[in-house]
C-alpha cells in the first residue's frame, strides 16, 4: 500500500521554486560550498580528492565520530547516516512497527511521522498538542492513548509546525512513559541546538533512554538541506542491525561529497547554530510587533526554539487566506490543512535573511485589506 500523498511536500513542489517570497520554509538561511569551505582552510583541496565510489554503508568513519560529539551516551558505531531525515523516518517505520502494531504520534505534526506508518497498517493515535496551552504536550494523556498493541511513541521537540518545545519535566514524563511500557521512542530533534536560549536545551532522547531513537539532519538547525544528510543516533542493538539492513533497501550508502562536506559542517556545529539562532532571534523581534499590531487578526505563541511557528486566523479560512496572499504579493504560507489540521492556521518560518521584506509585503497587504473592506 503506498503511503498517501504528502501534502505539504506537494505543496513546496508546486510553489518553492516559483512563489516570489518564502515565509512558511522550514529550514534556515543555507549557504554556498565555498562558504562552508571556508571554515577549514584546505578543505577545498581535500574535498577534490575526495573519493567517488561507496562509502562504508552506516556513514563515513570521520562523519560518525563527528556526529558522536553532539552526543553524551552514543559512540560512532551507534549512529546510521542516512540521506536526510526523511529516508531515516521511512527506514525506522519499515524496520520496527509491523501491520497490526499501534503507535502514539505528537500532533499536528511531519507527515511522515504517521503517513508511513499507516500504509503498511499501523494504527496511528494523535497525541495533540494543546494550542490553549502554547501548543504544550501533556503527559498525563499518554496512559489514555495506550493500547495493548502501542510500540512507539513519535515526538518532535523542538516542534514542527508549533515550534514548542517541552520543559524539562515533560520530556522527562515522556520519557519514563515509554520506558514504563518498554516503547520505543522516536524523537525528532532535527531542529534541536535552535533554542534561543541555550538553558531550555533538552537532552537527546537516545542519551537518556536505551530504547530512544534521536533523529538529526544537517538539514535545519545547520540549514544545509541540500547535503541531505540526516542520521539516527540509538544504543538499542536491534534497532542498528535492523535499518542498516533495511538501508541496504534504500540508498545503500551515501553520497561521498555530501559526506565530506557534511563532516565539515558538524565540526562547525556551534558557528551554524549561532549564525540560524541570530537570524531567527532577530526576525522573531519583527514578528512579535507584527503580531502586536494585527493582533484583532491573528492568535500566535511565541516559539522558543527553532524557525517556525503556527498561526491562528481570528477569521476566515486558511486555505483562502494563504491562496488569495500569494496571488496578490507571492508570498507563500502555508495553510495547517496540508498538516491535517484544520482551516485556521497557516505556518510561518522565520529563519530566512529575507524574512523582513517578505513580513513587510504581507504588512501592507493587510493594511490594504482593511482599507478596501472599509471603504
Ligand atoms: C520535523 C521534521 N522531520 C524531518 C524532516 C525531513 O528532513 P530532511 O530534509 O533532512 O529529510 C523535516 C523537514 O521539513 C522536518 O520538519
Amino acid at each position: 500500500m503506498q503511503p498517501t500523498p504528502f501534502k505539504l511536500e506537494r505543496y513546496f513542489a508546486q510553489h518553492e521554486f516559483t512563489a516570489r517570497h518564502l515565509l512558511c520554509s522550514s529550514d534556515p538561511e543555507s549557504m554556498s560550498i565555498g562558504e562552508l569551505l571556508a571554515f577549514e582552510p584546505g578543505s577545498i583541496d581535500a574535498l577534490r580528492e575526495t573519493w567517488l565510489g561507496y562509502t562504508e554503508y552506516p556513514g563515513a568513519p570521520a562523519l560518525r565520530r563527528a556526529l558522536a560529539t553532539l552526543y553524551e551516551n552514543v559512540q560512532a558505531d551507534e549512529i546510521i547516516v542516512h540521506t536526510g531525515a526523511q529516508e531515516a523516518i521511512y527506514s525506522f517505520m519499515h524496520s520496527m512497527l509491523a501491520p497490526g502494531d499501534h503507535m502514539i504520534v505528537h500532533m499536528p505534526g511531519y507527515q511522515s511521522h504517521y503517513s508511513v506508518a499507516e500504509a503498511m497498517g499501523v494504527k496511528v493515535s494523535p497525541w495533540k498538542a494543546r494550542e490553549e496551552a502554547g501548543w504544550a504536550l501533556d503527559p498525563d494523556e499518554l496512559e489514555t492513548l495506550l493500547t495493548p498493541a502501542t510500540r512507539a511513541l513519535v515526538i518532535c521537540a523542538p516542534h514542527n509546525p508549533t515550534g514548542y518545545l517541552p520543559t524539562r519535566e515533560v520530556f522527562d514524563a515522556i520519557v519514563a512513559f515509554a520506558r514504563k511500557h518498554n516503547l520505543w521512542l522516536f524523537s525528532d530533534e532535527v531542529y534541536r541546538g535552535l533554542e534561543y536560549d541555550i538553558a531550555d536545551r533538552l537532552p537527546a532522547a537516545c542519551d537518556v533512554y536505551e530504547r530512544a531513537i534521536s533523529l538529526g539532519a544537517l538539514s535545519k538547525t545547520h540549514g544545509l538541506a541540500g547535503l541531505r544528510l540526516g542520521w539516527i543516533a540509538t544504543r538499542s542493538a536491534a534497532v542498528l542491525e535492523r535499518m542498516s539492513t533495511f538501508k541496504d533497501y534504500l540508498t545503500i550508502s551515501n553520497s561521498a561529497p555530501s559526506e565530506y562536506l557534511s563532516t565539515i559542517a558538524v565540526r562547525h556545529t556551534e558557528a551554524l547554530i549561532a549564525r540560524n539562532t541570530n537570524i531567527a532571534r532577530g526576525n522573531l523581534s519583527l514578528l512579535d510587533e507584527f503580531f502586536a499590531r494585527h493582533a484583532n487578526r491573528f492568535e500566535w505563541h511565541r516559539p522558543r526554539a527553532g524557525t517556525i511557528g503556527f498561526v491562528r486566523l481570528k477569521q476566515g479560512h486558511a486555505e483562502q487566506f494563504c491562496a488569495e496572499l500569494l496571488e496578490r504579493t507571492g508570498v507563500l504560507l502555508l495553510p495547517s490543512s496540508l498538516v491535517d489540521h484544520g482551516d485556521a492556521h497557516f505556518r510561518l518560518g522565520f529563519g530566512r535573511r529575507n524574512m523582513p521584506e517578505a513580513l513587510a509585503i504581507v504588512d501592507a497587504y493587510l493594511d490594504a485589506t482593511v482599507t478596501s473592506t472599509a471603504s
